[in-house]
């Protein structure tokens, strides 16, 4: 091999593939490479000419050095090209949605009192007077019904409402079903106020009912306290403070203990330590009656809460709005709850 032909072949050169990289490799720059012969060959050659041979022999080595790295560079980009075509690889960090937020809390309190054996009923969003009112025991002059606070919906004859409560599921779980019936309600429910932080023309609720023989007030009370420690976590205390529903006798409003300042007083709670959070009662006799079920024989309780309140709570949100805006910077801070 003489210098001419190593030119020639090093102008020609084309390297695919590793293999082929190798082989140039061990030609050219391996430990027992064609270059060499041509430096043993340095002896023999005239003085005179020594200088220009060697010259030329080192750019053939500067020649091979210089495609060496450029084949070798360009097959390791086309080699992360082939792997991004390998349909077995993983995906590569993967685009992760997120629930809403208002999800996350449903599912989580469907999920608390699936343990003790409520099962979810759904029921319409737009409902007759009977089962948003009448079955539960509101009198025809009561202000809930009054277009303050109810969207009244008219169709011929018929007046429609968009349901305030989901109580309206429970009535008809109650027309439908003898006891022992234990059921919660989640559910989308309309009123009509004006849209602002703290009021929505729309907010979701989970609402509860337990009807059985000798169920008592106290069983409502451990029910909720089992929730809101399941919740809220195990140092968490209730109280009950009496209230008005027209459906239930006696009624009461529910507080948990603040759970971000353990009682203690904070800005949350507004240093009472409490926080309120649903409403509840022993289901009227009149209720139980409308829907069919002999309120000599069984008695029952009910209780209702915001998710929206409750998610306040947890997530600290606490503009209203925010839950309806679709707004992807605050919906993308809940995606730790993607499972
Ligand atoms: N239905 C009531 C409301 O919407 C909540 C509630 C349910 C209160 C059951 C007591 C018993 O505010």
């Amino acid at each position: 091999m003489n210098i001419e032909d190593l030119s020639k072949e090093l102008s020609l050169v084309h390297i695919q593939n590793q293999t082929e990289l190798e082989q140039f490799r061990i030609r050219f720059l391996g430990s027992k490479n064609v270059l060499k012969d041509l430096y043993a060959a340095l002896k023999d050659i005239p003085n005179e000419h020594k200088r220009a041979y060697g010259q030329q022999v080192n750019e053939l080595k500067q020649q091979a050095e210089a495609i060496f790295a450029a084949s070798k560079a360009a097959l390791s980009v086309s080699d992360n090209q082939t792997q991004k075509d390998d349909l077995t690889k993983p995906p590569a960090d993967p685009h992760v949605g997120s629930h809403h937020p208002l999800s996350l809390i449903r599912r989580e309190i469907i999920e608390i009192f699936n343990r003790i054996g409520f099962v979810v009923s759904e029921g319409p969003e737009i409902e007759d007077d009977w089962h948003n009112f009448s079955a539960l025991n509101f009198p025809p002059e009561h202000p809930a019904r009054d277009m303050q606070d109810t969207f009244f919906i008219e169709k011929g004859e018929q007046e429609w409402a968009l349901r305030t409560h989901t109580s309206s599921v429970q009535v008809r779980v109650m027309e439908q079903q003898q006891p022992p019936i234990r059921t919660i309600s989640p559910g989308r429910v309309y009123r009509n106020e004006a849209i602002s932080a703290r009021a929505h023309c729309f907010f979701h609720q989970v609402e509860g009912l337990y009807i059985d023989q000798n169920v008592s007030f106290a069983d409502l009370k451990q029910t909720l306290l089992f929730f809101a420690q399941e919740l809220f976590g195990e140092q968490t205390q209730i109280r009950l403070r009496p209230s008005y529903f027209p459906f239930t006798e006696p009624s009461a409003e529910v507080d948990v203990s603040c759970s971000l300042c353990a009682g203690k007083g904070c800005n949350v709670c507004k240093y009472t330590g409490w926080l309120e959070i649903m409403g509840c009662g022993m289901v009227d006799p009149n209720v139980l009656e409308s829907c069919g079920i002999d309120a000599e024989k069984y008695s029952g309780f009910a209780f209702g809460m915001g998710v929206e309140r409750i998610a306040q709570l947890k997530y600290r949100v606490t503009d209203l709005r925010l839950y309806s805006e679709n707004d992807l910077r605050f919906l993308k801070q809940f995606t730790a709850g993607v499972s």
